[in-house]
């Protein structure tokens, strides 16, 4: 019989193995705490939603939109796409569950998988995690310095602490219709050094010709006008509202105008955190205001901000920094057997054990007692003993610390968690 060909897992995915597990729940646990310390609750959504939500929400002319979406037509002929982001589904969620009769702002979180059909590379992927926090119902730009400070927060927490944030104001939409006409008008004049991608978004959306990273595009863009030199008197104050509160609670930062990123929906403030241990995709957090984006997507006019931090970049980072915490999956105590009577008992007395609190295993291979202790010590068990038809009627073992060697006998109706602890 010939032998199957294995079958890999899709390019740009990978597995999250049992050795690394803890890594993410490290990473998630600090999330939860942070995001209850700032009041902010989980919000959970569909991994799949209507296409149409993402070419409204995102827009259409960004390369998400146009070259990244796992977009197909379901059985019942619908276009379903993949999330590749959580914002759109979030606003959709918060439109139609009504969150907006609730208390404002409305503090939303969430740790998703996206997917985007990138080319894939070190730090990027075509399944990745994000987690993001959303708030809708404020403009204050002290909003925007919380937001902002969470996202730090967490980074710092983890150890991490040489990171460059950087912050810009695209401004308002009345600000981005005088920006729009003066980038059109300078992309334009340069059109035929431009590509055709380029050239046919300077029609449509002349934002996001700055997002091009090809080559020949480059020097054009380095050239065209920043968005700073049109910001309306409101733009300008809330961009320095938020540029004293960042400074009042110590967070540093760089103006960077020429940062517009690269999703259609933002309005005044835009920020994103690199880290020089990324290489190439730098970017281990991006995000910014959207007031305009709840409206696009048939509610009432209503602010928001948010971001989302990419975990397989920030759990980089922390691999890179030796900041990663110790793997604790080993049970307290491993009970090996001997013959089928003490096997049975062992099997019992270990579901006693996990009952009562104790993380307890026995032999599931039938070994024999001295593998039954050696897979006791490769697996790190913090203790172990070995049941036999002596230990079953005396109601006594013996159970030996399995880092110090030290042997204690111990009555097995006393065997609690506090007596482990030797
Ligand atoms: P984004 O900049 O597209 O923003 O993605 C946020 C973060 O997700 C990036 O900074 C990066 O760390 C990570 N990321 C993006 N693409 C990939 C990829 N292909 N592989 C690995 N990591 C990736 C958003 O998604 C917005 N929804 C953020 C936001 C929330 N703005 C307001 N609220």
């Amino acid at each position: 019989m010939s032998k199957q060909i294995k079958i890999s897992a899709p390019k740009g995915t990978h597995d999250i193995l049992p050795t690394d597990v803890h890594i993410w729940q490290y990473v998630e646990k600090n999330i939860y705490d942070i995001c209850q310390k700032f009041g902010y609750n989980e919000i959970r959504f569909p991994v799949f939603e209507q296409t149409e939500l993402f070419n409204r929400g995102v827009g259409d002319t960004t390369d998400v939109v146009q070259k990244e979406m796992y977009t197909f037509n379901d059985k019942g002929d619908r276009s379903i796409t993949l999330r590749p982001e959580g914002t759109a589904s979030t606003v959709r969620s918060y439109l139609e569950n009504n969150l907006f009769n609730t208390p404002a702002p409305v503090k939303l979180f969430y740790i998703i998988t996206c997917y985007r059909y990138e080319r894939p590379q070190a730090g990027r992927y075509r399944e990745f995690r994000q987690f993001g926090v959303e708030n809708f119902g404020s403009s204050n730009p002290l909003t925007d310095a919380e937001v902002i400070s969470l996202a730090m927060n967490l980074l710092n927490k983890l150890g991490i602490e040489d990171l460059t944030l950087y912050i810009n104001s695209i401004g308002c939409s009345s600000c981005r219709k005088k920006y729009n006409e003066l980038l059109k008008s300078y992309l334009q004049m340069h059109s035929s050094e431009l590509c055709d991608l380029c050239n046919d978004r300077v029609g449509r959306n002349p934002l996001r010709v700055l997002d091009c990273k090809n080559p020949e595009c480059h020097d054009v863009i380095c050239d065209a006008p920043t968005v700073d030199t049109v910001l309306c008197d409101d733009c300008k104050n809330h961009f320095e509202v938020l540029k004293q509160a960042l400074d009042s609670i110590g967070v540093k930062y760089t103006v960077d105008n020429t940062l517009v990123r690269g999703l259609d929906y933002y309005t005044k403030t835009v920020f994103e955190i690199k880290s020089s241990d990324l290489g190439a995709q730098s970017t281990v957090c991006g995000g910014g205001r959207y007031d305009g984006l709840v409206e696009q997507l048939g509610g009432s006019s209503t602010p928001g901000i948010g971001f989302s931090v990419g975990l397989e970049r920030l759990i980089d980072i922390l691999t890179k920094k030796n900041l990663l915490p110790k793997q604790n999956d080993s049970v307290d105590l491993f009970v090996a057997s001997i013959g089928d009577n003490a096997s049975q008992a062992a099997f019992k007395l270990v579901n006693d054990l996990r009952n009562s609190g104790v993380s307890a295993e026995f032999d599931h291979l039938e070994r024999s007692v001295k593998a039954q202790l050696k897979y006791a010590d490769k697996t790190n068990a913090g203790y172990s003993t070995v049941l036999g038809d002596d230990e079953i009627s005396s109601g006594v073992i013996s159970v030996k610390n399995m880092n110090s060697g030290e042997v204690r006998d111990i009555k097995i109706e006393d065997l609690t968690a506090e007596n482990l602890n030797f």
